[in-house]
């Protein structure tokens, strides 16, 4: 790529883990993450919590992040943080240290858009992980995401498709709410659903048109569902609760894999990279592996700890821009809302 030597921090606070990492020229030196486990007790994300514990968080996160890449915050050549989207108060944490750091190191500040950053985390560069080449379609799935990308180059992409509702991970937890699982509920979900039969109960797919996607439909009809049968057996979701989760897991997974066979049919694009905590689940991996198979897809999934929320995706696109000398100046201010 560049002959320059690059050190970048990137520092990520949309939603609740606040993290830092180090990139030098494209590599990951370090990837910390403070993820708040205060959210559990409420079931989910707890906004003004959140911010809360960013604030406490993003001192001790950024100083780990420069001890374990072995470098001091002198030898940085650029401060890139997540503008948004996300939560405003978390946001606003990251955006003020980012900023103040970048105005103390007088060093070059660079914003960086969240879903971007989940796309280009497949440019990070790791020992036998080949990225894809462009264009691509991304999806990314996660507990506030779930969007089809279009990609066509690092920074010509394209929403073609995206909840208009929950996101597919909401949809996970608020079923594992209704199940009596802890949040989030979605690693469970996936494990028991490997011991259970995926055809024993059969939930309502939505009807959204295109290449979007909706969730909400689901919860309710799950609900619905779990409330006749406890009525006709209270121990019923004791009894069943593997077939639940692995009926749930088939509903979910065969409505990403229809709205991604539909987004290939209509780009021509049949190579698919994911991203976002979703993409850990076994039955959305099982099910792109059998894509390679019968559509000829070729598919891309990142190491587990780039997929979800981290800072090493925010470096690594700081890094390309930093190579385009795509920088921002003290102005600039959070963004709930940021489109792609
Ligand atoms: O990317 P992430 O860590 O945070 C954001 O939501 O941005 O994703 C967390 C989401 C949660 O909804 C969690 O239930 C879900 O990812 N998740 C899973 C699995 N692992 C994490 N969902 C299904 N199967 C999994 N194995
Ligand atoms: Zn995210």
């Amino acid at each position: 790529m560049s002959s320059e030597n690059i050190y970048i921090l990137g520092i990520e606070s949309s939603c609740d883990d606040t993290a830092a990492a180090v990139i030098y020229n494209g590599k990951i030196l370090s990837n910390v993450v403070a993820s708040q486990k205060i959210h559990e007790a409420y079931g989910g994300v707890v906004p003004e919590l959140a911010s809360r514990a960013h604030q406490q968080n993003i001192v001790p996160v950024v100083s780990q992040a420069l001890k374990e890449a072995k470098i001091t915050k002198e030898q940085l050549n650029a401060i890139a943080f997540t503008r948004g989207p996300g939560l405003m108060g978390s946001l606003l944490v990251g955006t003020s240290f980012a900023k103040s750091l970048s105005f103390g190191l007088n060093i070059p500040l660079i914003d960086v858009n969240h879903m971007q950053a989940h796309i280009l985390a497949h440019f990070i560069d790791e020992a036998g992980y080949e990225k894809p080449s462009f264009p691509f379609l991304a999806m990314t799935i996660s507990g506030g995401h779930t969007q089809i990308v279009e990609v066509k180059s690092y920074f010509n992409m394209k929403v073609i498709g995206e909840t208009i509702d929950d996101a597919v991970g909401e949809a996970y937890d608020k079923s594992g709410k209704i199940l009596g699982l802890g949040y989030p509920a979605g690693p469970e979900i996936d494990k028991r659903a490997q011991l259970g039969n995926p055809k024993a109960f059969k939930f309502p797919r939505p009807r959204v048109d295109g290449l979007n996607f909706s969730f909400s439909g689901l919860k309710t009809a799950i609900l619905y569902f779990v409330q006749k049968e406890t009525k006709l057996n209270p121990n019923f979701i004791n009894e069943n609760l593997n077939d639940i989760c692995a009926s749930i897991q088939y509903t979910i997974i065969g409505i990403l894999i229809d709205k991604l066979k539909r987004a290939t049919s209509v780009t021509g694009i049949t190579q698919i990279a994911i991203g976002g905590g979703v993409s850990a689940n076994s039955g959305i991996r099982g099910a792109l592996k059998d894509g390679e198979q019968k559509f000829g897809w070729k598919t891309f999934v990142p190491k587990f700890e780039f997929t979800t929320d981290n800072a090493a995706m925010i470096a690594i696109v700081g890094y390309l821009k930093y190579l385009e000398r795509d920088f921002a100046n003290q102005n600039i201010t959070a963004s709930a809302r940021l489109k792609i």
